[in-house]
């Protein structure tokens, strides 16, 4: 884990659109709102926010639609996914369910950038992970294919 304090010029794009994807998140149950915007290796941008729905079970998580948008529209590998997110006092990271699907399609150095906002909508802190720190010993594929 990594406390930046400026992020790098070139993700500005990257945390725009998180932002703007953040602001469409439909989050009317918890008021959690949560954008992601994911790289790819080809310049792509791809884009999630959270959709909640009557049936708490029927949720979308922000990054599990911006790898669904990846799988559907992008190429290559994914570089990085930004994700903006509320964290007041602690670093608010992407859920277990998150982190797991994120380890079926990118690789395990996968730069994980978590944009904390306070409730004024401000960055409070910025904090990077790899998939590796966030989802040690994971389970993946290598382990149906023995039998
Ligand atoms: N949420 C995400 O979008 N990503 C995560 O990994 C954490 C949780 C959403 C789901 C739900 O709409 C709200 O945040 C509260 O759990
Ligand atoms: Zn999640």
């Amino acid at each position: 884990m990594k406390l930046i304090h400026n992020l790098d010029k070139k993700y500005s794009t990257l945390l725009e659109c998180a932002i703007k994807a953040r602001s469409k998140a439909k989050a009317d149950y918890s008021k959690y709102r949560v954008g992601a915007a994911l790289l790819d290796s080809f310049g792509n941008i791809h884009l999630g926010c959270n959709v909640e729905s009557a049936d708490y079970t029927l949720t979308t998580h922000a990054e599990m639609l911006a790898v669904d948008n990846f799988i559907l529209n992008g190429n290559g590998n994914i570089e990085v996914i930004l994700i903006a997110l509320e964290g007041e006092n602690k670093p608010a990271t992407p859920c277990g369910l998150c982190r797991q699907k994120l380890n079926e399609f990118a690789s395990k150095d996968l730069k994980i950038i978590c944009v904390n906002l306070n409730n004024k909508e401000k960055i409070n802190f910025i904090y990077e992970f790899t998939l590796e720190e966030l989802l040690p010993y994971s389970f993946d594929s290598s382990f149906l294919n023995s039998k």
